[in-house]
């Protein structure tokens, strides 16, 4: 396992139903976690210089995790720091509908792409930023220098789990917030660990929460 070392620090937080699914199959971009939950995902957005996520999220939900709470911006403009964090999707392929309700929310978009994923947005405002990182596939060295040169220090990964597991492959996840709701989704539900990616690590657990029927599990990851 490769250990990125120049990168921000990073954590994860996921939904996951008891048999480890991000969705259900038939619903796939809906949240699958209780409003507290939404709560705890906001507070943690809040802490943040900027938020990744995959295109496949981003596909079935159509918009990015905006903070809403009026506190929580004051609190980051108290602090001096930009009102949201920045907004980062990672695809590959570049093939995303400029018509997506995200396009229109008042954040700073940037595109974590290839080469070739780059020349479908080439002469397009839609994005504040593209980061070019690799021709094909995404060299994760240069988009975290790409992260770097932003001022990105910190980093909230919000899934889905390809994403996350292309992170956890190369050792690039600090800790990690997996909430536990109380559902089993089945087979075809989108995976929190999607087949054919090998990674390992270890957790120690910082805290748990039962709230209601769910579970907050906070973990810090260490890698061999
Ligand atoms: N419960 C939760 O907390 C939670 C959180 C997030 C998402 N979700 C759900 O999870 C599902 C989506 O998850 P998913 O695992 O299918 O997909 P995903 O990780 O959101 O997105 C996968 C796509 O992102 C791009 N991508 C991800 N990793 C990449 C890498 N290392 N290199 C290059 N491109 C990369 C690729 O885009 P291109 O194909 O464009 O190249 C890839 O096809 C949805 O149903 C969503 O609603 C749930």
């Amino acid at each position: 396992m490769s250990q990125v070392s120049l990168r921000p620090r990073t954590t994860a937080i996921l939904a996951t139903s008891l048999d480890g699914k991000l969705a259900r199959s038939d619903a796939a971009g809906k949240r699958i976690a209780s409003h507290y939950d939404f709560q705890h995902l906001e507070q943690q957005v809040a802490q943040v210089d900027a938020v990744l996520f995959g295109a496949t999220t981003l596909r079935w939900g159509g918009t990015a995790m905006r903070l809403q709470s009026p506190h929580l911006i004051a609190e980051r403009e108290r602090q001096g720091r930009s009102p949201q964090p920045l907004q980062i999707v990672c695809s590959a392929s570049g093939n995303l509908d400029p018509a997506l309700p995200f396009f229109r929310q008042p954040i700073r978009r940037v595109l974590l792409t290839t080469e070739k994923g780059a020349s479908h947005w080439q002469g397009s405002a839609a994005f504040d930023e593209c980061w070019r990182a690799g021709e094909e596939a995404i060299d994760w060295p240069k988009a975290f220098a790409n992260m770097q040169g932003a001022g990105v220090q910190t980093l909230a990964v919000l899934g889905g789990g390809q994403l996350l597991a292309s992170l956890l492959q190369i050792a690039a996840i600090d800790e990690l917030w997996l909430t536990l709701c109380p559902l089993l989704l089945g087979s075809a539900a989108p995976s929190l660990y999607p087949d054919g990616v090998e990674f390992s690590g270890m957790l120690t657990l910082l805290n748990v929460l039962p709230v209601g029927n769910e579970v907050y599990l906070h973990y810090r990851l260490t890698y061999a």
